[in-house]
């Protein structure tokens, strides 16, 4: 006997901009409880996270990683396979890699960029693609300051080992621009980095609207969420750190000083972008080996300067801190072990129970980053180099962890553990 006529069709993505099957639940989220009796307790990795009235399906997310991959700042094919290939299999977001807001904010001549306004339409083509399977999909904006015109890793250092570069700035000849490299201060990061030039009030200017002007772009594109990059050495860090930050203006000196052109900036993109999460990801130490604080001075960033920054910057609105650490001493010397920067974000959390906030760093297993959650240390995690070796780690986080999620309809045939009722007692 057939089916009723017109019953059983492969329905596609209301309103998606091509065909795609339709994925119902969506992919990464629990599927139903009487269908699935395991599914009668849900791991907090696989709650539906709110913020500013965007959903976010579950909190598996992917941490901004640049690519070195850009054509002239826009995004090509390979983003598109491999920002695409993690929305295919379950996280609940996406935060596209660090992305220049001006040209010289670039950190290698490589990076993404949304300074110019042909730079929205292949991210678009991507953000469709990802709304499309369901995730959400944000960007990282981003001024590399003093880390700016250097290579690629793999230029620096190829994986054959074959050959070394003697420095990290790319020179003119090598598509670099180290005589514009600019930063708060003209303190190199390190030996082999461009020597940047103090920021003029011009400067300051001309990057503060460049930020704005770039969350306008992220409008344009769909995302769903911005991160702001603040962290890690670049241009945000530079200015609130006092290794780097040596500057005698209002934008040097005491910590007010040194919080105030970053607070500046994240006040005018969370006007820009109003509607829609707005995240900082921050370095919560810089690991130097002298003390954060000594005879009354500050002597490097760390976490007691982070709770108050984090506090300013829960006033002007931004819905959660990414808490990471390190990148602005070249001498750090970072304890690496599993969740190494978790204790940071436990910390602010701690202080600032109303703020959400996400960890990341070396969280590589399903149990051990629902622990997180279940402790109360974070809200969210961020995994890089685990998604790189594993995009599936939503589906093997839903088999070890004893859920059914919905894998994409395309893969079900290969997730069949997954998707096999059980009774909790069995
Ligand atoms: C290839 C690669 C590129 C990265 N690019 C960025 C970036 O664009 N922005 C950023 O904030 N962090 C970047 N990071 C750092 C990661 O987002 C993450 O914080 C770090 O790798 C620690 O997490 P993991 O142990 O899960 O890899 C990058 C890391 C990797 C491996």
């Amino acid at each position: 006997m057939g089916s009723i006529s017109g019953q059983f069709t492969n329905t596609p993505v209301p309103g998606a901009d091509k065909y795609y099957p339709l994925n119902d639940p969506l992919i990464g989220t629990p599927l139903p409880e009487n269908a699935y009796p395991q599914n009668a307790k849900i791991p907090l990795l696989f709650k539906p996270l709110t913020l500013r009235g965007h959903t976010f399906k579950n909190r598996i997310w992917v941490s901004p990683m640049c690519q070195y991959s850009s054509d002239n700042g826009h995004a090509t094919d390979w983003h598109l396979v491999h920002i695409g290939g993690f929305a295919t299999r379950g996280v609940g977001a996406i935060c596209m890699e660090a992305t220049a807001v001006t040209p010289e904010g670039r950190i290698s001549p490589q990076d993404a960029g949304l300074w110019t306004d042909s730079q929205i339409d292949p991210l678009k083509r991507i953000v469709n693609f990802v709304h499309a399977q369901g995730a959400s999909i944000g960007v990282q904006l981003s001024h590399a300051g003093r880390k700016a015109s250097t290579y690629a890793p793999w230029v620096h250092l190829p994986a054959s080992k074959a050959r070394r570069a003697t420095q990290w700035t790319a020179e003119e000849n090598e598509d670099g621009w180290p005589d514009d490299v600019i930063a708060p201060s003209n303190i190199a990061y390190a030996d082999g980095y461009p020597l940047p030039k103090e920021m003029s009030k011009e400067d300051l200017q001309r990057v503060e609207e460049a930020f704005v002007a770039a969350a306008d772009r992220a409008k344009k594109t769909g995302f769903d969420f911005l991160e702001i990059h603040a962290a890690h050495g670049y241009l945000l860090h530079n200015f609130v750190s006092p290794v780097s930050n040596t500057r005698s203006d209002i934008y040097g000196g005491s910590l007010d000083n040194r919080l105030r052109y970053p607070l500046k900036i994240v006040g005018r993109v969370r006007k820009a972008w109003a509607d829609k999460p707005l995240f900082v990801r921050i370095s919560a130490t810089e690991w130097a080996e002298f003390p954060e604080h000594e005879h009354g001075e500050w002597k490097q960033w760390g976490i007691k300067q982070s709770k108050i920054y984090v506090g300013e910057l829960k006033k002007l609105g931004v819905d959660l801190v990414d808490c990471s650490t390190g990148g602005n001493w070249s001498k750090q010397k970072i304890p690496l072990s599993p969740g190494y920067q978790v204790p940071f974000a436990a910390e602010l959390k701690k202080t600032h129970p109303d703020i959400p906030i996400a960890s990341v760093g070396l969280i590589t297993e399903p149990k051990q980053a629902e622990s997180y959650l279940q402790e109360g240390k974070a809200d969210a995690v961020f995994l890089a180099r685990e998604l790189i070796r594993d995009p599936n780690f939503a589906l093997r986080a839903a088999a070890e962890l004893e859920v059914a999620i919905k894998p994409a309809d395309q893969y079900e045939r290969a997730w069949m553990h997954v998707l096999t009722p059980k009774h909790p007692e069995q």
